[in-house]
């Protein structure tokens, strides 16, 4: 049976992997977080391969605090670099197939027209250098693998942007929110499906090719701003959203002002049919009332 072992998995992406694993009889799924495997230890990463058979190896480990990163340069380099270093070593000798997901800030945020795969890179933050040297170890160390570079990540699990709008909109009558950061929402649940259509793919097609990059997000566009307003009306909160810029909101990481991904790649290739960004917040809003 073919056996996927999720790293990372009490994260977002994580918990939305878990929850469609009966979708998928024909995988064997493996959930770990650091207490069950530590990926910046390479030891531990192959007795733990060595142990149970591996097939697919779906990295959700990462460090996403953007801001914290700019502190925290070590730790950010050891998980979003060293460790992602460690699993394309271990995954070329072990002929194991990474799906790394890395992130719209490998790119600078200057451009005006979707980014595409093969777009220069320019990151600047040290979240956005680091997620950017694990890319490129897997790039050079193990050929054969997928990453899956996403914006904006949402979902009903741990911290993210629509929880706090949620949040912040029970408690206050307005909120500001930027309107001069252009991206596009992803909903983990829909990224997670697509992760798992695409490892059924290479498991049907054991001639595939196409290995690398692609970009993955929601279809459309919006501000923060946008998303912030859609998320109060579809919760019910009677909080006013006012756009403000990013000189007024400053952050200690540099925030790309334009990070919208372009996605025809990955529909062109695996056939994926993407939603709205818009259609997809009373989806988790609903998850999350029940
Ligand atoms: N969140 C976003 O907006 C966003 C946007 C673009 C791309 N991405 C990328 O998408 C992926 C998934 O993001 P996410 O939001 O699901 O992440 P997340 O919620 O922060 O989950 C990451 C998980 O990794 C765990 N972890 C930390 N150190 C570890 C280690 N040494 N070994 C194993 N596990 C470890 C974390 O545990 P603790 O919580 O205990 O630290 C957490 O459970 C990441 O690669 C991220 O860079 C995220």
């Amino acid at each position: 049976m073919t056996s996927i072992l999720v790293t990372g998995s009490n994260g977002q992406l994580g918990s939305e992997i878990r929850e469609l694993t009966t979708l998928y009889p024909e995988f064997k799924f493996i959930f770990t977080d650091i207490e069950e495997l530590d990926i910046t230890s390479l030891d531990e990463i192959i007795q733990f391969v060595e142990k149970h058979k591996v097939n697919y190896l779906i990295n959700c480990a990462a460090y996403t605090n953007v801001d914290g990163a700019e502190e925290n340069v070590d730790i950010a380099e050891q998980l979003n670099a060293k460790a992602v270093k460690n699993i394309a070593e271990i995954s070329a000798h072990y002929q194991i197939i990474p799906i790394q997901i890395s992130t719209d800030y490998v790119f600078s945020g200057k451009g005006f027209k979707p980014y595409n795969e093969d777009d220069e890179t320019s990151p600047g933050s040290v979240y956005g250098k680091t997620k950017l040297k694990g890319e490129n170890y897997l790039r050079e160390i193990c050929p054969k693998h997928i990453t899956i570079r996403t914006s904006w990540l949402y979902s009903p699990f741990g911290q993210n942007f629509l929880k706090t709008m949620i949040k912040l909109g029970k408690e206050r009558e307005e909120l500001h929110v930027v309107s001069d950061q252009v991206g596009t929402p992803t909903y983990a649940h829909d990224l997670a499906k697509s992760i798992l259509k695409i490892i059924r793919r290479l498991e049907n097609d054991k001639n595939f090719k196409e290995f690398g990059v692609y970009h993955y997000s929601n279809d459309g566009v919006c501000s923060w701003f946008d998303f912030a307003t859609e998320i109060q009306i579809i919760f019910g909160n009677n909080c006013k959203t006012k756009s403000t810029d990013s000189e007024s909101f400053k952050t200690l990481a540099k925030r790309p002002h334009y990070s919208v991904l372009n996605k025809s790649k990955i529909k062109h290739i695996f056939g994926l049919d993407i939603p709205h960004w818009r259609g997809r917040i009373s989806h988790c809003i609903n998850r999350i009332k029940s």
